[in-house]
């Protein structure tokens, strides 16, 4: 059974749904690790109230980013990790470790790439005046929000939308993506070619 670590630094809704569909058995792997950067996460306690192991790794603790790359790559590695799922994880990640985890580190960002990318998908779309939005799940390369699409959801602006109202809509939309993109990672279905990602069938 694959290993999956989960990295995030926030609320953790999405590591929350990740791992109600590793128990119900939806992703037939083990969610084994969390690795988050900020000691008041909200998604510690998550963590630790789901029996999941944590790996607390402070960037500040280091002297430079390949140093802290290097300590997060041996939690990985202890914990024999096969798939790094980003979820909310506020930090580029450097060339240390997507070299080191190519083409088994994927994110999920919520806007349609390569529409809206940055730290603000959701209100850039709203503020644009767009009529469309979404979530996107991709494999991680060393640019941002950049690297090969998995899945894509939609999701419509309606007229006189609040950011609250649309972020609850498109929280919903990643909920049920991520694991689905997940699954089909630990499930060995998904390919990489080029920039384009082929879901081979059952
Ligand atoms: C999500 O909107 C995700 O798309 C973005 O960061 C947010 C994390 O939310 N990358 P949560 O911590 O999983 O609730």
């Amino acid at each position: 059974m694959k290993n999956i670590a989960v990295f995030a630094s926030g609320r953790g809704s999405n590591f929350g749904a990740i791992a109600g569909s590793v128990r119900s058995g939806k992703i037939k792997a083990r969610l084994a690790l969390l690795v988050c950067d900020q000691p008041a996460a909200g998604v510690i306690k998550m963590a630790k109230r789901l029996g999941v192991k944590v790996a607390l790794v402070v960037r500040k603790d280091f002297p430079d980013r390949n140093c802290f790359e290097s300590a997060i790559i041996d939690h990985l590695k202890r914990n024999s990790i096969d798939l790094v799922v980003l979820a909310g994880f506020m930090r580029m990640l450097g060339p240390k470790l997507v070299r080191a985890y190519k083409g088994r580190i994927i994110n999920i960002h919520p806007a349609l790439l390569p529409s809206f990318k940055g730290s603000r998908g959701i209100k850039d779309a709203l503020d644009y005046g767009a009529k469309l939005t979404g979530v996107t799940v991709h494999f991680v390369d060393e640019l941002m929000d950049h690297g090969p699409i998995i899945l894509q959801s939609e999701v419509r602006i309606k007229e006189g939308d609040t950011l609250e109202a649309l972020e609850a809509r498109i929280h919903k939309a990643e909920h049920k993506l991520y694991s689905e993109a997940v699954g089909l990672f630990v499930a060995g279905r998904l390919e990489i070619r080029g920039r384009k990602v082929r879901i081979s069938s059952r």
